[in-house]
């Protein structure tokens, strides 16, 4: 049978352009000039900016910089808008999103016509990609809209939502921002991408069709500072963005400590892994749609291709064979395969950082195709002999622009791809189940694709890990996003004292002349250990005596805590069964000692009735003990012959700042489920009250715990906690212990490594409501969602 290749080389094609006449109609209807929408009106254009068809550079519209009021008038008018959008009920949204996707699909000539002059991509891409993965996630969101009552029962909608959108897919991703924003009762003020902002303004127009409320989804155009205010507009509960990871960085840092929800989808280098038992012919086409499709302009773009050395050079042929047939050329044209690049700049970043590879002597490979005159574009382009520190391999080109690199080893490639900042995505091929099954998990990306590639569905998370960002979109876990735990309204407005019981002595021995100097060590790595600065701080009681003293942990212990809980990688991949069994034996041990722990708890904090505290405490590691096996992925069906799994990884390596209520409950209350789902944890106790924490450790070292899993450092909880928010090795960091401005500056330091963060803001918690310290929503704190595609029959 000959080869999609060799199919190829002996065809011909004549031109077939795509109609553009409703395309213009529609942009002379509007005299090529576009306000905003807000409130369901359009304003007057004014201070307009040029919108340009990159594939010859033609004008196709003038659109507005919208002003900070034009922000603060879309944000009052989402405000106004969204009790009665939550008002109209589930079933009353669903109705609004089925129309969308209804009118998407009716329309859906028009908007992928002007998608492509707007953008560059090929019609073929926006016909049988972008349009009808957009209306099917109108489609998938009028059903949780349909179900929200019972499926989120325990949520309400953020409020405000505000959101921004690069321009790679303009319409896409403003269905992936919309869909569940509006299902979950949520109102909207979005904008475009400056570059492509056209298909929003149609969608706008759709609305309105559409029955939307006035108010509920407003439409603001211009450049980034636009999105800076909404980023800082205060009546904005929640940001979603996607884009660049240094705008994502900044609006980190610009949301840190205002308590408004975020999710951020960023840049990505995500690996193309190709095993010697691949069928090689079926990976050179998934390589196609890897990083040629839309130019390479694709955030989870195949842009590392992995080849395993002894198929290295037969592969490589194959690639350039393909690769001399690829057409480039009138996106407009149903039988290209490359369009436009978006805009002249990213020409010549791309060019840029090709020609860097050229200079340190990478070999460049780019087919010899006729290109049109005018316009953005580039050829497809294969660089090899990249070192792996090479700019080419590590920074996101973003073009149709290939890295490719070989492997000898399973571990070798999993280790390679893993040598990026991004997380995003990544392709596994190989026809041994066995092998890809077992290289996916060990990949640090949020999608991986087993034998095809740039798959996507609105039943699926789509999101990355480390750099790549937080937060899902598509799926269950892409809702949750847009909701609230109605626990979250319930939480006390400051941390809650303990009610005092009458006053005691500290502990048997305080204040006897024969009592032993014991000062509470640190523990790391499942040792008990001297801090490094030798220093200790002394410790009150409730009645304001001296208690006992605590090691004074600084920046070295944490980074040796840090080394200890990465050594402890073990804990990982050991079974869910087991970690319940350690957490229970955990939960034994406290058990035989209670009496111990509610003497110090009361000489720590006067509470009345002590082991209230120390059974809640052993309670709650029965409880993270009994979710440790039942937290459970699921396993979607795609539209495609196949499953994704979507498994719940721990997020890795979490430093977590205890509270001082309840001393001991919080401590085990934020631990526990962060070790009960494969989370390795560096702990800072509640700075006043940190003994009974500490005497845990005694109770740590005969339950079975393997040393570095959780490792405990005292100290002064501002200090440790700059030093772990800012440290590189750390994946998320949780802050409990109601100080405003220390969870307002862990939120702004994780922004360079964009570490996941869950802070308590000024507000307490109460530990023994386990709606408010407990379920799902801290196991998702605890986990982040990896999609598995995994086609079978093909
Ligand atoms: P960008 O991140 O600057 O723009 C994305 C969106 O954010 C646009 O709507 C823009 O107007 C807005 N924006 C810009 N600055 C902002 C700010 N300070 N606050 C709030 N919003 C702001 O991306 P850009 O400049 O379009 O592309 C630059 C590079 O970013 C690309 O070459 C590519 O490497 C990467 N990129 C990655 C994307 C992805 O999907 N991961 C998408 C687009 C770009």
């Amino acid at each position: 049978m000959p080869t999609i290749n060799e199919i190829l080389t002996t065809m011909d094609y004549g031109p077939a352009p795509e109609s553009t006449k409703e395309a213009q109609a529609w942009l002379e209807q509007h005299g090529r000039q576009f306000g905003l929408f807000i409130d369901n009106a359009w304003t007057e254009s004014s201070d307009t900016f040029a919108s340009t068809n990159p594939a010859d550079g033609k004008e196709l519209a003038q659109l507005t910089q919208a002003t900070q009021e034009d922000i603060d008038r879309a944000v009052a008018a989402a405000r106004r808008a969204q009790p009665g959008w939550v008002a109209l009920g589930g079933h009353g949204r669903a109705r609004v999103l089925y129309a969308l996707a209804r009118l998407l699909q009716k329309h859906a000539r028009l908007f992928a016509v002007i998608e492509t002059l707007d953008n560059g991509k090929t019609i073929r891409e926006t016909r049988d990609a972008d349009l009808p993965l957009a209306a099917r996630h109108f489609y998938h969101h009028a059903g949780w809209a349909q179900l929200q009552s019972e499926e989120f029962a325990d949520y309400r909608a953020v409020g405000v939502v505000g959101q921004i959108v690069p321009w790679n897919f303009p319409l896409l991703m403003l269905a992936w921002k919309i869909a569940p924003a509006l299902a979950a009762g949520n109102t909207i003020v979005f904008k475009p991408a400056e570059f492509t902002s056209l298909t929003a303004l149609l969608f706008a127009e759709i609305c309105l069709q559409a029955g939307v409320p006035a108010g509920v989804v407003n439409i603001v155009t211009g450049d980034g500072r636009v999105g800076e205010a909404i980023v800082n507009h205060p009546g904005v509960d929640k940001l979603a963005f996607t884009g660049s990871t240094e705008v994502g960085r900044i609006i980190r840092k610009a949301t840190a400590g205002t308590g408004k929800k975020l999710s951020l989808e960023l840049g990505g280098k995500s690996p193309f892994i190709v095993f010697e038992d691949a069928d090689l012919d079926a990976a050179v086409e998934g390589l196609v749609d890897s990083i040629w499709f839309n130019q390479g302009q694709v955030c989870c773009a195949g842009s590392r291709l992995l080849i395993q050395e002894s198929i290295e050079e037969r592969f490589l042929a194959k690639v350039r064979a393909r690769m001399d047939n690829l057409r480039v050329g009138s996106p407009l044209d149903k039988s290209m395969d490359v369009g436009a690049l978006v805009d002249p700049v990213q020409r010549q970043r791309i060019h840029g950082l090709v020609e860097s590879a050229r200079a340190e002597g990478c070999t460049i490979y780019q087919p010899t195709c006729d290109m049109p005159a005018d316009g953005s574009w580039y050829l497809p382009t294969l660089i090899t002999g990249a070192s792996t520190s090479a700019a080419v391999a590590q920074a996101e080109i973003f073009g149709p622009v290939l890295v490719a690199m070989s492997f000898r080893t399973p571990a070798e490639a999993v280790q390679l791809a893993n040598n990026t900042v991004y997380g995003l995505a990544a392709c596994v091929w190989s026809e041994s189940i066995s092998l890809a099954l077992d290289v996916a998990p060990q990949i640090k990306a949020g999608v991986v694709w087993i034998n095809t590639a740039n798959q996507f569905d609105a039943a699926c998370g789509f999101g990355g890990y480390r750099e790549s960002g937080f937060g899902r979109e598509g799926g269950k876990e892409g809702m949750y996003e847009y909701l609230t735990a109605l626990s979250e309204d319930a939480r006390p407005a400051a941390p809650l004292k303990a009610v005092a019981g009458k006053p005691r002595a500290a502990s048997a021995s305080a204040g006897s002349p024969f009592a032993i100097d014991r000062t509470a060590k640190l523990y790391i790595g499942g040792k008990q250990t001297r801090p490094d600065g030798a220093y200790s701080r002394a410790i009150a009681g409730a009645d304001g005596a001296f208690l006992a003293d605590v090691g004074e942990g600084n920046r070295k212990d944490i980074r040796n805590a840090v080394e200890a809980a990465h050594k402890a990688a073990g804990w990982t991949r050991a079974t869910a069964h087991n970690r319940a069994q350690v957490l229970y034996y955990i939960a034994e041990n406290l058990a035989a000692r209670a009496d111990e722990f509610a003497a110090r708890i009361a000489a720590m904090t006067g509470a009345a009735d002590p082991h209230k505290e120390v059974q809640a405490s052993i309670e709650r590691l029965f409880y993270y003990a009994a979710w440790a096996d039942k937290y459970d992925g699921l396993a979607h069906q795609p539209p495609m012959h196949g499953i994704t799994v979507a498994l719940n990884e721990p997020v890795g390596v979490i430093g977590i700042i205890c509270p001082n209520e309840a001393p001991l409950l919080g401590f085990i209350s934020l631990v526990a489920p962060a070790i009960a789902l494969g989370n390795r944890v560096i702990a800072v106790p509640s700075e006043a009250h940190p003994l009974a924490a500490l005497d845990l450790y005694q109770v740590l070292d005969t339950s079975d715990l393997p040393g570095g899993v959780l490792n405990i450092v005292s100290g002064s909880a501002d200090e440790l906690a700059r030093t772990l928010a800012s440290h590189g090795d750390v994946d998320a960091i949780w802050r409990h212990d109601g100080s405003a401005e220390g969870c307002a500056e862990v939120e702004r330091l994780s922004a360079e490594t964009l570490k996941r963060t869950w802070v308590s803001g000024a507000k307490g918690r109460d530990w023994y409501d386990t709606k408010q310290s407990g379920g799902r929503a801290v196991l998702a704190h605890a986990s982040q969602v990896k999609n598995i595609w995994i086609p079978y029959g093909v």
